[in-house]
């Protein structure tokens, strides 16, 4: 399992309601943490790790012997309230941050592995932690949300992603829009 890099398709795909938790999922959520920490994350969704599932985790300390890991599946996020900016990054991304407006505050639900209702109003960074990765789940990203003077700032950045992930493509390291979607579909049809 590796973390999938922009323009990778899987990071548009809209992810699934999970509906079956088992052993294997449950060490594909450890993995993700071990992941995310590696690469100094405070959040990584399923379709960041080429998973099409609605399922998230964070750490918002970002540190794996603190802070408290929390695990999102199928969450739902309504009642915004105020807002802020803040500059973010994305693991999908490495490198590039950009200011992004976002509620300060959100409401949540979702389950964690064990099935127990999460429901909780969330501020601060864990708010914008929750709702970038909850983006994620349908298949947007932070540079969706950036103005257009940021986007300028960062669009050569965004064309060398483009171009290695060209290059790959050539080369057979990442299979053809076909090949991930079956994979996809295959995933689906186990925990979906
Ligand atoms: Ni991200």
């Amino acid at each position: 399992m590796e973390i999938v890099y922009y323009p990778h398709p899987t990071l548009r795909y809209p992810s699934k309601t999970v509906r079956r938790v088992d052993r294997e999922l449950r060490s594909i959520v450890r993995e993700m943490f071990e992941l995310m920490y590696d690469a100094r994350g405070i959040g990584l969704a399923a379709n960041q790790v080429d998973l099409p599932l609605q399922l998230f985790v964070v750490n918002a300390s970002g540190d794996p012997e603190g802070g408290e890991e929390l695990v999102f599946v199928n969450p739902v996020i309504d009642q915004p309230k105020g807002s802020g900016v803040s500059e973010e990054g994305c693991l999908s991304i490495p490198g590039v941050h950009a200011d992004v407006n976002r509620p300060s505050q959100v409401h949540v639900t979702a389950y964690d592995l064990e099935g127990n209702e999460i429901d909780t109003v969330v501020d601060g960074l864990l708010a914008r932690v929750i709702q970038h990765e909850y983006d994620h789940l349908q298949g947007v990203l932070f540079i969706d949300r950036i103005s257009d003077s940021a986007k300028k700032q960062v669009a050569s950045e965004l064309e060398a992603f483009e171009f290695e992930f060209q290059s790959q493509r050539a080369a057979d390291k990442i299979p053809d829009e076909q090949a991930v979607h079956k994979r996809l579909a295959e995933i689906e049809s186990r925990y979906c």
